[in-house]
């Protein structure tokens, strides 16, 4: 996964010429962009490079901020580019700085984890190497890591937690068997807990290792990763001009619900029927994307973790 000196291996971008086409709609690199999650800088490199006047960087992750700036370097000496270590919710706070105040053309998020996260042990997200259970985007952010919610949590919080952001149906039995077995320090010991309370699934094969929906439920919660989209995607709204855009890519149904429903409130208009007042209300986006975007075939079988990519995409009105 890492290579040969243990160094993350470069994050593939995802989805990328389908971000390009639907950022630049008539093929021209559009003035003012912001990326939310700058990660390696793969999408914020290949926007440069097709041109775009300004590009504004964000991430959480130290090590992505790191990455990506190496990757964006000239564009960042030049004044090009500008990479910001804060989360995208606050996006609008940097604007002022750069003379954008009246807003940019296009917005990108690329949520979640990279595969930077699972490639480096020590950070806690894979259940395959053995690290501390932290999975914090940015550990330097002062919130409680995930052997916090692990050795401290009730019972009926735990399995909440689970049904809720893991979508695991042995919510109960797997945090029952996290209170028998705790403390619990590391990933490979909270994985091999689970896996000895796993029970084959009736009648089906077993597709994924049965820690894997714990471990997702655990990053959500750690991170607000839903809570974080909630709240930015209006954010995200209010930075664009009129026409600009915004493209999100998610990778699971709790994320692409967030976005789904959102996108779909705001390109409602709603008008009261001649003779009657009922609540109106404005269209504030186009849909650009009807049904969320997915990776080729032949883009899932360079980069396997784009099989559960979704891209939505609005246009400003
Ligand atoms: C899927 S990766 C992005 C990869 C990137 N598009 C590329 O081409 O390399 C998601 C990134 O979002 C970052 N991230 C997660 N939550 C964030 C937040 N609230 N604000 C900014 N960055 C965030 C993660 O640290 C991670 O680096």
């Amino acid at each position: 996964m890492s290579d040969d000196h243990g160094a993350p291996r470069p994050h593939v971008p995802v989805l990328l010429r389908e971000v390009l086409a639907a950022l630049m709609p008539d093929g021209h690199a559009p003035e003012r962009v912001i990326d939310g999650t700058a990660g390696a800088g793969g999408h914020s490199r290949a926007l440069l490079d097709a041109g775009v006047g300004g590009l504004l960087a964000f991430d959480v992750d130290p090590t992505a901020i790191r990455l990506a700036g190496e990757r964006l370097r000239p564009d960042l000496d030049s004044g090009r580019a500008h990479l910001v270590h804060d989360s995208y919710v606050h996006m609008a706070d940097h604007l002022d700085a750069l003379g954008w105040g009246d807003g940019v053309d296009a917005v990108l998020l690329d949520v979640g984890a990279s595969s930077m996260h699972f490639d480096q042990p020590e950070r806690g997200f894979s259940f395959l190497r053995e690290g501390p259970l932290d999975m914090r985007f940015d550990p330097t952010s002062g919130r409680p890591p995930a052997s916090d919610i692990v050795n401290h949590w009730s019972h009926a919080e735990l399995a909440d937690l689970l049904r809720e952001y893991g979508e695991e149906p042995e919510a109960g039995r797997y945090a029952r068997a996290i209170l028998e077995a705790r403390p619990l320090d590391t990933t490979t010991a909270l994985a091999a807990v689970i896996k000895a309370a796993s029970r084959p699934p009736r009648g089906r094969p077993i597709t994924i290792h049965p820690a894997t929906r714990t471990f997702q439920a655990l990053r959500i919660a750690v991170n607000d990763e839903l809570g974080t989209i909630e709240r930015a995607l209006p954010v995200a709204l209010e930075c664009l001009r009129a026409g600009g855009r915004l493209a999100v890519i998610s990778f699971h149904s709790l994320e692409d619900r967030i976005v789904k429903h959102t996108f779909k409130d705001w390109a409602e208009d709603i008008k009261s029927p001649p003779g009657m007042v009922l609540p109106e209300k404005d269209a504030r986006v186009r849909l650009v994307t009807k049904k969320p975007v997915e990776a080729s075939p032949d883009e899932v079988t360079i980069n396997p973790r784009a099989r559960s990519a979704k891209l939505r995409v609005v246009e400003k009105l």
